[in-house]
């Protein structure tokens, strides 16, 4: 099949070199030049495992095209829409990107289409979009919703082999038009769900909130542990092992980041709000996440009495999660910003996320970077772990060692506490 995809963000490049690899002709439209001219060249921006790749066999194959013209776009009959929704101020989805690509698919429609919305939108967003189209064109433009779940870190096998695909449709033709485009994913065990527009629109948000609220709910019963001895650890397996729970989305530690969770909770919250709605479960999500740092933040000067002024500190980890150069509400950089007025220095570490972090931390006072994880041990009082990275699973102890205040401030649970105070060390985790 013809398919265009709109926005070559993120979302936009797994989905469209995805499917060019699941055999259809893509074509690639973002307003970006110059980041068009790169993907035609094969080279990336964003560093995603195997996408580079994909993207490259695309090219190679002739059924991969970037352009940024809407008309040759517009030709096929298949639009995806994979724009940014990012958060206003106010928590609203700032939907202008989406509505100016809208306009300029208006502005070049030369045949009836599908427009297939991936963007994480608010509730009645498709609707809206098809009655603009009915409004100002000749041709049929119908409109279904196919939220994403994509992970980031491993995008690529989300979209090809998904837990499942969230349909939203109204007419058993569009409903026949998505079975095609996605009939060489899951041939083994269907996983397509199909719906109503607005319940895909909500699965997405609800997904979101449930998968927060989980993390949160954890890291509220990690400071119980804490006040009681328990380990968060040994409770997420007993907690974990109740199929009605599931052994997923449940580790403590420095809460979550990234571009969606903390968006789409102050989306649902500003929705509930608009609409004068009961709200509460996720509103708390969002609040405790929060607090979760600064109990981290609390954690470290608490060791040190209320005074780091003289303290060196090494922070492992930057990026919102591992695998990952994206450091969109990353915890860390959050953390690094309120440490570093306070500390003499923080040298940073993230084997992906350094470039990011370095334009993202411009002109923050005592922090500096190496691109090695052990560099200087000896002149560092204390090691702080931001993500769970596998490479600091089983960090040297010999390294370690050279800490001068022999204390880890551990965000991430990855570390043995019984190895590292066998070892002399001081331990701070989260409820463990
Ligand atoms: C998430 C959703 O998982 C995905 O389905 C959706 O499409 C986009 O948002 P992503 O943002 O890539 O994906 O990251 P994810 O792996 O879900 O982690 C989100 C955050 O939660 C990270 O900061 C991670 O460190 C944190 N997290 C995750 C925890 O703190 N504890 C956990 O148990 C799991």
């Amino acid at each position: 099949m013809n398919i265009t995809v709109i926005g070559s963000g993120y979302v936009g490049l797994v989905c469209g070199s995805c499917l060019a690899d699941l055999g259809h002709k893509v074509t690639c439209v973002d307003t970006n030049s110059s980041k068009i001219k790169s993907l035609r060249k094969g080279k990336l921006s964003i560093y995603e495992p195997g996408l580079e790749k994909l993207i490259r066999k695309g090219l190679s194959k002739k059924n991969l095209l970037f352009t940024t013209s809407y008309k040759k776009g517009c030709k096929n009959q298949i639009l995806f829409l994979c724009l940014d929704t990012p958060s206003l101020k106010n928590g609203a989805v700032d939907l202008s990107n989406l509505y100016s690509a809208i306009h300029s698919i208006k502005d070049h429609l030369t045949s009836d289409c599908l427009i297939v919305n991936k963007s994480t939108v608010p509730l009645g967003t498709a609707k809206k979009i098809k009655k603009q189209f009915l409004k100002s064109v000749k041709f049929n433009v119908e409109v279904c919703s196919n939220p994403e779940f994509l992970r980031e870190g491993q995008a690529i096998k989300d979209f090809m082999d998904p837990e499942r695909i969230i349909i939203g449709v109204d007419s058993d033709l569009i409903k026949r038009t998505m079975q095609k485009i996605y009939c060489s994913i899951n041939k083994k065990h269907n996983k397509k769900i199909f719906m109503s527009v607005e319940s895909a629109e909500l699965t997405k948000y609800a997904a979101n909130g449930f998968l927060a609220s989980k993390i949160s709910f954890m890291n509220e019963i990690s400071i119980l542990a804490e006040n009681y001895g328990g380990n968060m650890n040994e409770i997420r397996e007993g907690l974990g092992s109740d199929s009605r729970i599931g052994p997923s989305f449940l580790n403590a530690g420095l809460g979550f980041g990234g571009s969606c969770f903390p968006k789409d909770l102050k989306a649902i919250i500003y929705e509930q709000k608009k609409l004068h709605l009961p709200h509460g479960i996720v509103a708390s999500a969002l609040e405790i996440n929060k607090r979760q740092l600064n109990l981290f933040y609390k954690k470290i000067l608490n060791f040190y009495q209320g005074n780091i002024r003289e303290k060196d500190f090494f922070i492992w980890g930057l990026a919102f999660k591992p695998n990952t150069d994206d450091i969109r509400e990353s915890v860390s950089i959050k953390l690094i910003k309120k440490l570093s007025p306070k500390v003499n220095s923080l040298t940073l570490y993230d084997s992906l996320a350094m470039h990011n972090a370095k334009k993202a931390l411009k002109g923050i006072p005592n922090i500096n970077f190496s691109n090695q994880k052990y560099s200087n041990f000896n002149q560092i009082h204390g090691l702080i772990i931001c993500t769970e990275d596998k490479e600091f699973f089983n960090p040297r102890i010999s390294e370690l060692k050279k800490l001068q205040d022999a204390v880890i401030f551990d965000g991430r649970n990855i570390l043995e506490r019984s190895i590292l105070e066998k070892n002399n060390f001081h331990y701070e985790g989260i409820g463990v």
